[in-house]
């Protein structure tokens, strides 16, 4: 299984701690960058994760810049994805179940590094539930096609 990874220059530190976790835990990581603490620009880095997950070069793909949130409203922009932008791992645990969510973003400038681990384990080792929760989905992509 592979992640895409993308970052601005907020979280380059906190990019690298999850890549090591992600990598730990057996997935193959993308990292898009930027690796570099010069002021960059997350809407950017938003779309490769983006890009990468709905063209399935990746399964998976986690944005992080100061809050989540400029990287998450990128990513979100790329049709097919569906983003959460956790700050604890409860959301992280029921956008998977309930939403089917494939990008997931939060802020280095909000949450610890050991939340930030927390989030990403609820996130990547729980799955889509279906049923119910597919005819809602269906209808998110109905939105993107109107
Ligand atoms: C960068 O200063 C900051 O605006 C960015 O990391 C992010 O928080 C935007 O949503």
């Amino acid at each position: 299984m592979k992640i895409a990874i993308a970052n601005d220059h907020s979280a380059v530190e906190m990019k690298q701690v999850i890549r090591e976790h992600v990598e730990a835990k057996g997935y193959e990581v993308i990292d898009f960058g930027t690796n570099s603490g010069e002021s960059c620009d997350y809407p950017l880095y938003g779309e490769k994760v983006g890009r990468a997950v709905v063209s399935g070069e990746a399964d998976y793909g986690i944005a992080i810049c100061g809050t989540g949130i400029g990287i998450g409203i990128a990513a979100g922009k790329v049709k097919g994805v569906r983003v959460c932008t956790c700050s604890e791992p409860y959301s992280a645990r029921l956008s998977r179940m309930h939403n089917n969510t494939n990008v997931l973003t939060f802020g280095a400038r909000v949450v610890g590094t050991e939340m930030a681990k927390m989030i990403v384990d609820e996130w990547l080792d729980n799955t889509y539930e279906g049923g119910r929760h597919e005819r809602r989905v269906a209808q998110l992509r109905d939105i993107e096609n109107r």
